[in-house]
């Protein structure tokens, strides 16, 4: 079970410029991404993906970014209001043991979870709420950091996501982080 969560004011230095050169939004999101999609994002923290997650599903897209901490998400909010991206944005929180997204099931063309799945209590239910939330064809990324999750720990998460529903389809390099993509399978 997960104890630790990243500290509120962690959110400010994974926003910083210069992780665009070590982990580019753009170019890890571009293969999944089209406009008009409707995208899930667990652990948003302060918007390091969402704000390019929103520019690319354009203005009919949408991204619900689900996390825990208010701060966050609130931090998250301000910057989207700047950028002009607020309207294709919703902000909302969670409590750890749940990730409250039951209304929308079958309905997400993409999710993604990034350097979060270490820190949810319970990442088997996370797992399959992610899948229910799904439509079939739709593809979950997980990547997380190698500084905070082992080989095992990664591999584990993949076999939990494989338990809800999820296959493998690619293992996408992304830099200093372990990463998969899965898909929900059409029946
Ligand atoms: C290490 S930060 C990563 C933030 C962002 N994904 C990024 O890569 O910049 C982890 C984020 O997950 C959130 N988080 C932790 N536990 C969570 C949970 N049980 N449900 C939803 N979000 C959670 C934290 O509040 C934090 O914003």
């Amino acid at each position: 079970m997960a104890t630790h969560v990243c500290p509120w004011w962690m959110g400010y230095l994974l926003m910083s410029p210069w992780r665009r050169w070590l982990q580019n939004p753009e170019k890890i999101l571009g293969p999944y991404i089209k406009e008009g999609m409707k995208i899930l994002e667990i652990g948003p923290g302060m918007g390091f993906f969402t704000l390019p997650i929103a520019r690319m599903v354009g203005a009919d897209g949408k991204v619900i970014a689900v996390d825990v901490q208010t701060k966050m998400l609130r931090s998250l909010e301000r910057r989207a209001d700047k950028t002009g991206l607020r309207h294709r944005i919703e902000a909302r929180l969670c409590p750890a043991a749940s990730l409250n997204i039951g209304d929308l099931a079958d309905t997400i063309d993409f999710a993604i979870a990034f350097a979060v799945m270490h820190e949810i209590p319970d990442p088997k239910a996370a797992l399959n709420d992610i899948a229910v939330a799904l439509k079939a064809g739709g593809i979950l990324l997980i990547s997380e950091p190698k500084n905070h999750v082992s080989d095992d720990e990664f591999k584990r998460t993949i076999s939990l996501a494989r338990e809800c529903g999820l296959t493998e389809t690619a293992t996408p390099v992304v830099r200093r982080n372990y990463s998969v993509s899965m898909i929900k399978q059409k029946k």
